[in-house]
């Protein structure tokens, strides 16, 4: 299939590693110039050099998303040096507690949310005004089957929650410009480095077993290509009525029948 994506522009925070990286990948693969950004410039190299030998133009930024205003640098330097972006994923997720809300302070609660959902907030509304001048544009979040139903821990799941919600709002405002905003839960994804693969190494076989038992219906945990090539098809003109929805990418582990 092919998706009509050359030449397009996209941003891709938390581009180096896990999701972000095959995201991508999968866009490089369809002929886009890439930027990445993460907080280790070592592993932000290594992937570049997957993705040049794709054929893509790469360009990598070093910046933590969740600090205020690095939203504006990140989306300074990418336009920069690549004019516009066409196509906004706003991948980096991840929580400061793990607890419930007797174990979770307001810091760590409102720190999370700088992860999940304020960064790529902003960079959503400065990616905005382009897509509205050519009429047309791109944005995919990627959230968590822990966001559109009970699952983790409280501060993430209500960061992931509030990023479907604002995906939806920012879908029905934005349609009448060609830009199509949807959101993507993953199930439990196992990536080098991850949380998933961190899990597996710490712990016993016999409890990793029953996780994959209790939870994951195709009976192994799920890797990174469907995401990332459900990302290239959302960025194309064939998902053209797909707006303003959550899509699962979980093995059907998610426990909501809708
Ligand atoms: N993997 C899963 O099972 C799963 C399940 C559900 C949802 N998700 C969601 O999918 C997304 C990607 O997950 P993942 O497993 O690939 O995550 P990951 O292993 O934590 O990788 C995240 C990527 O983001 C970068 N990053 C992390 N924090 C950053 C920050 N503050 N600023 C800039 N870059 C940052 C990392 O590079 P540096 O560390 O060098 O910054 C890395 O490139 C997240 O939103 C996550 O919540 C994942």
């Amino acid at each position: 299939m092919d998706l009509k994506l050359n030449g397009k522009n996209a941003l891709i925070t938390g581009g180096s590693r896990g999701l972000g990286r095959q995201c991508a990948l999968s866009l490089a693969n369809e002929g886009v110039n890439i930027v990445i950004c993460g907080r280790t410039p070592e592993t932000l190299e290594n992937t570049k050099v997957d993705l040049e030998t794709a054929g893509a133009k790469v360009i990598t930024i070093v910046g933590d998303i969740s600090v205020p205003d690095k939203a504006k640098e990140i989306h300074a330097k990418a336009t920069s040096k690549l004019g516009h972006i066409d196509i906004l994923v706003n991948n980096v997720g991840g929580t400061l507690s793990r607890e419930d809300i007797s174990g979770t302070n307001l810091d760590d609660f409102r720190g999370t949310f700088d992860i999940n959902l304020f960064g790529g907030y902003e960079l959503m509304r400065l990616v905005i005004p382009h897509m509205q001048k050519q009429s047309w544009g791109r944005i995919i979040n990627i959230a968590s089957i822990w966001g559109r139903e009970y699952g983790g821990n409280i501060s993430y799941m209500s960061a992931k929650a509030a990023l479907i919600g604002a995906t939806k709002h920012a879908a029905v405002s934005l349609g009448k410009y060609g830009i199509l905003v949807n959101s993507i839960a993953p199930g439990s994804i196992a990536h080098p480095q991850g949380s998933w693969e961190r899990f597996q190494n710490n712990n016993s076989p016999e409890v990793v077993e029953q996780f994959i038992s209790d939870n994951l219906p195709l009976g192994k945990f799920g890797w990174p290509e469907p995401v990332g090539d459900l990302v290239a098809f959302l960025s194309s003109d064939r998902a053209g009525t797909i707006t303003g929805t959550c899509i699962p990418v979980d093995g059907g582990q998610g426990i909501s029948m809708i």
